[in-house]
């Protein structure tokens, strides 16, 4: 798709069928559709939902990351000089900008050069003799580094096209995942998402992350089609990281029942919402009584708690495989919306008789960051609107 006379961006899901038609027909699979191969393997899934991106002239396939809690998007690159990650075969191979003929490396002077270095810390980043901007960002304790660089960028069928998409070229690495890099829909200028929302004609994106490996999840940016999703305020940034988009959390029920917290507790929370976490990290006082609640409640349905392992896991008592059906249901009150979790997006599978909490204390993740997870919003479709300022959530989407 390109921009139209008028100054409107569609994606191919409007172009299909009328912009208004309430067609839940995928835009662009979020991790899947183009490789059904990819969903089944979890040596590459992981917890993480992928999007399909082409590079480049002649164009490069890669499998990248959808992450909303950065910015900078970047790819494993050819000469990779220093170490890069082992990719799986099905992220696509290394990225060459020698072979591309729109590649082009962004100098020093770049203000997205600037910018890039000012945002993530970077006191000098740059080879002089060859006007080069270097990058680097870091993940906790992963990171990336290399030169900043603009190409050709396509989505999916090669209709969606940025045609000076800003990105890091990775030479060296430290990532635990098997794709190919990372897409960032944090809000910086030079963000995947804010390249894209240039564009259209409505600053927003959309999802849904589908929460077995047959269905299909899609992505939307610019106008989405309005449901009847609930809806939260969203609110910018999360202590100095303000790129990213957070939520208020009042509280928490099992069961219907809220969590048991000493009263003069105030367990209200920010979150940030991250498309590239799997659990979501609550404060440790409403983690300790969110365990508490979940185990009683396992208790009276069959369930032994298993202790030691970090995570909170349980068994059935008499060894038979885990009723999903069975399982309680937990709902995180946000501002103006509760979240009402399927047993699917509370808990996940270890293995066929053993089940652990998708949830866990912000001191075991990035300290002191709370964080709604993605397994939480599994399935879900998720509206970040960017204009007016919400954060909308519709069960059973995809
Ligand atoms: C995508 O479009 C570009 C520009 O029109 C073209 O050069 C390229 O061959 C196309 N790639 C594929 C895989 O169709
Ligand atoms: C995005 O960043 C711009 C510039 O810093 C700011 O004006 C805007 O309010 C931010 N939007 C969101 C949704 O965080």
């Amino acid at each position: 798709f390109r921009l139209s006379k008028d100054g409107a961006f569609h994606f191919p899901v409007f172009h299909r069928k009328h912009p208004c038609l309430d067609d839940p027909s995928p835009v662009h699979a979020a991790s899947v559709s183009d490789a059904g191969t990819v969903v089944g393997n979890d040596e590459i899934h992981k917890g993480k939902y992928f999007m399909a991106i082409s590079l480049g002239t002649p164009s490069v396939f890669n499998l990248v990351t959808i992450d909303t809690g950065s910015t900078l998007s970047w790819v494993n690159c050819e000469r990779c000089e220093i170490r890069c990650h082992g990719k799986a075969d099905e992220a696509g191979p290394r990225f060459d900008p020698h072979s591309s003929a729109t590649y082009r490396q962004i100098g020093c002077s770049d203000e997205d050069c600037v910018d890039i270095h000012q945002d993530n810390g970077i006191p000098y980043g740059c080879i002089d003799e060859t006007d080069t901007c270097l990058y680097s960002v870091r993940y906790g304790s992963q990171y990336s580094a290399g030169k900043l660089g603009r190409d050709r960028l396509a989505l999916g069928d090669n209709l969606t096209v940025v045609d000076d998409f800003v990105f890091g070229c990775s030479e060296d690495d430290r990532f635990y995942g098997k794709e190919a890099g990372v897409i960032g829909f944090g809000n910086k200028s030079y963000s995947f998402f804010n390249q894209m929302a240039r564009q259209t004609s409505y600053v927003a994106f959309a999802y849904c992350f589908p929460s077995d490996h047959q269905a299909e999840g899609f992505l939307i940016v610019g106008p989405y089609p309005q449901r009847l999703e609930l809806v939260t305020p969203l609110i910018r940034g999360y202590g100095r990281r303000w790129y990213v988009y957070s939520l208020l959390l009042l509280d928490m029920k099992v069961d219907g029942k809220r969590l048991e917290v000493d009263p003069t507790v105030d367990t209200r929370q920010i979150m940030v919402v991250d498309s590239g976490t799997d659990d979501t990290f609550v404060s440790s006082v409403v983690f300790y009584a969110l365990a508490e609640a979940v185990t009683s409640a396992m208790g009276d349905k069959g369930y032994y708690r298993e202790y030691g392992s970090e995570k909170v896991c349980f068994k059935p008592a008499g060894g038979e495989p885990v009723n999903w059906r069975g399982l309680p249901a937990v709902e995180m009150q946000f501002l103006r919306a509760a979240l009402k979790l399927p047993p699917e997006n509370v808990f996940h599978q270890q293995s066929a008789d053993r089940i652990c909490l998708a949830f866990q204390p912000d001191t075991s993740g990035v300290r002191d960051v709370r964080i709604l997870g993605n397994r939480a919003l599994r399935s879900f479709r998720v509206v970040y609107d960017l204009q007016k300022m919400t954060f909308g959530f519709q069960a059973r989407a995809c």
